[in-house]
């Protein structure tokens, strides 16, 4: 049986969880800190908290992180590859993913998303449902595009960065590390590290 272990009985969670049962895991677990506050995380199970899961990762065939936090996502997939845990990516099969694209361990490309040829998504990274990611963009460790956002080609994301819901981002534009770009805003400029942009065209705020 191949069993799958999450870490974060999100909401964002039970998305990975109904989709890695579409993709044919058999026994999905959960574990969060917040156990024993926590006992499910919807119809699945939270058998522990981070140290459970590091103490029994060799049950697992593969290990995930969902936790919408940028920065702590990361620190926990290091934390599970670390202890020796087999980090996946979960790609849904109603997503369309490019053979040149590459996709970095630990991340999750949602229903309806669509990565094109050459674009390199990076490690921990979330591409929210119907999100589209064109040709040749390259996107950072740990980088969440929300539902509905569209980067167009050649687009650069740094690290850790969050692009809200519904964002669009024009052709070439490089956006930095550590930035918040606010739902519905169109970057047509590039942006410098660990900035907030919103609007439309989105200024810097
Ligand atoms: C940008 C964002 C992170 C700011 O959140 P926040 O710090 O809690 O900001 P607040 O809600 O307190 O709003 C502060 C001000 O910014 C404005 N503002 C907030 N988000 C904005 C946006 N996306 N575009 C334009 N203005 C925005 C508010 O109207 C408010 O203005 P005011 O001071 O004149 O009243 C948030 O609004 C956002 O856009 N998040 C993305 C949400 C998302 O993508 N969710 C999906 C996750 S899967």
């Amino acid at each position: 049986m191949k069993r799958l272990a999450i870490l974060g009985a999100s909401g964002h969670g039970k998305v990975l969880a109904d989709m890695a049962e579409l993709l044919g895991w058999q026994d999905v677990i959960f574990f969060d800190d917040a156990k024993p506050w926590i006992e499910k995380a919807g119809r699945w199970r939270v058998e522990g908290g981070t140290s459970e899961l590091i103490a029994t990762i060799q049950a697992y065939n593969g290990a995930i992180v969902a936790i919408g936090d940028n920065l702590v996502r990361l620190d926990k997939q290091r934390l599970l590859a670390e202890s020796g845990g087999a980090l996946i990516s979960l790609v849904h099969p109603q997503a369309s993913v490019s053979r040149y694209a590459s996709i970095g361990a630990g991340s999750v490309v949602m229903a309806g998303a669509v990565i094109n040829v050459d674009a390199h998504v990076g490690k921990g990274c979330i591409i929210n449902t119907g999100a589209t990611v064109d040709h040749d963009c390259e996107l950072g460790d740990g980088v969440h595009l929300s539902p509905g956002v569209h980067l167009a080609g050649g687009v650069k994301v740094g690290r850790e960065s969050w692009v809200g819901i519904g964002a669009s981002v024009k052709q070439l534009v490089s956006i930095g590390d550590g930035v918040v770009v606010g739902a519905g805003a169109a970057v047509v400029q590039n942006l410098p590290d660990r900035c907030t942009a919103l609007g439309v065209p989105a200024r810097i705020v």
